[in-house]
């Protein structure tokens, strides 16, 4: 007789998204012909660049003919892109091997999956608010009890507060996986290399795992800040980083994204490149590579021109970041983020909680926003707008707010 995997009922609601857009829908039913802005999810809408269109048709041409065919290519990713991506971090300063680096079809999965090589019992810390993939994915593998009074029994929160700039302190308590995301998703809050230093200099005091999130890096124009915890000493021997090029390059519906596990990481009792040859595992017993047409445009954005195109791509995007923040800011309302990242975190007004709030904005300004408290206990009395959409769209949103919300 099957029975279930019984951690799914723990979950405590569903997937943040697509009840975002549940509700949405309801909305719309009741309110047909009603125009809605969505400045929720972190959806790309710019269309792909030249370039990557043309290494896209490149990959597809591939295909065409017998001589330049492929079928199954590598699971760890075509070495050409796996060498190119070794190269990005060169010029950050990182020196890393391409055997380092594993392509895959999003960051999005790695972040769910990366928790597979590490023990059942291991203690896993989140920043709170966080990415909810972090910790549905440890609820999924059992590492935590029931959920009670907003919280995963067993889990350690790091709560990201206003006060501390929405960066944790260090937990209090023996953790062994530590997830950190800069620039963060929601806060929009980005690490400085003191900063991440601090968690560096813990983990390998007391051989934990940084399991950190890079997806926003591009959005990232200070220079002083990090793109990639490698840059800071003493990352290798403990940080795992994962990457998109679904922010960066406008991949999220076409899928492509890495992860560099070092062969320099120190875990209990075992060999530096332990952790690297276990991913080496996973990735070719349940992967088959990313698509031999997607590699072609992760190339593509990776050269010269491809670079010079996104880095437009981002400047659109933190244009709409501008628009909205001094929208709300216009209105009065508490902003934060949205100046090295695509995320604008904003405190309710007058203590509403956070899906309150999304239930008004959505029925008097026809605006989509994602609650904080969708992202952990401390997210709540915080809403989360995108800067992702179409310039027009984010424009009416702004103005719709500011015409139509009643404060
Ligand atoms: C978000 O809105 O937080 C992200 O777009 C979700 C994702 O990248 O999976």
């Amino acid at each position: 007789m099957a029975t279930i995997n019984k951690n799914y009922d723990k979950l405590a609601a569903g997937y943040l998204f697509p009840e975002i857009a549940k509700r949405t829908n309801a909305f719309l039913q009741k309110n047909p012909g009603t125009e809605v802005m969505r400045l929720g999810i972190g959806n790309t809408t710019e269309p792909l660049t030249h370039t990557i269109i043309r290494g896209l048709q490149i990959g597809v041409e591939k295909l065409a003919s017998v001589d330049t065919y492929s079928g199954y290519g590598d699971e760890q990713g075509d070495k050409r892109l796996r060498k190119a991506l070794a190269d990005r971090y060169e010029k950050m300063g990182v020196k890393l091997e391409p055997e380092e680096i594993f392509v895959s079809d999003g960051a999005k999965p790695d972040s769910a999956n990366i928790q597979s090589i590490f023990s059942e019992d291991s203690v896993v810390a989140v920043q709170d608010p966080a990415y909810p993939v972090y910790v549905d994915s440890n609820v999924i593998a059992g590492r935590t009890k029931s959920f009670v009074n907003g919280k995963y029994e067993g889990l350690v929160y790091m709560p990201c507060t206003a006060d501390k700039g929405f960066f944790p302190d260090l937990p209090s308590e023996r953790v062994d996986l530590i997830y950190l995301c800069s620039p963060n998703n929601p806060t929009g809050a980005v690490a400085t290399k003191e900063q991440l230093k601090m968690f560096i200099d813990y983990a390998r005091l007391t051989q934990a795992v940084i399991i950190f999130d890079a997806a926003y890096s591009a959005y990232i124009s200070d220079p002083t800040l990090p793109k990639s915890i490698f840059e800071v000493e003493g990352a290798k021997e403990c940080a795992i980083e994962i990457n998109s090029f679904s922010k960066d390059a406008g991949f999220t519906g076409v899928r492509l994204g890495w992860t560099v596990v070092p062969k320099t990481i120190l875990t209990a009792g075992e060999d530096a490149s332990k952790l690297n040859s276990l991913w080496n595992r996973r990735q070719t017993t349940m992967f088959n590579g990313a698509s031999n047409i997607v590699q072609e445009g992760g190339l593509a954005s990776l050269t010269e021109g491809g670079r010079r195109e996104c880095q437009s791509l981002v400047s659109y995007y933190m244009e709409n970041a501008r628009t909205i923040k001094e929208g709300l800011e216009k209105l009065g309302l508490k902003v934060y983020g949205g100046t090295n990242a695509p995320y604008i975190w904003m405190k309710t007004p007058n203590g509403t909680k956070s899906w309150e709030f999304f239930d008004k904005l959505l029925n008097e300004a026809h605006v989509v926003c994602t609650p904080g408290s969708g992202f952990g206990p401390s997210g709540e009395g915080y809403v989360r707008f995108s800067a992702f959409g179409h310039r027009e769209n984010v424009e009416k949103a702004v103005k719709s707010m500011q015409d139509n919300l009643r404060l």
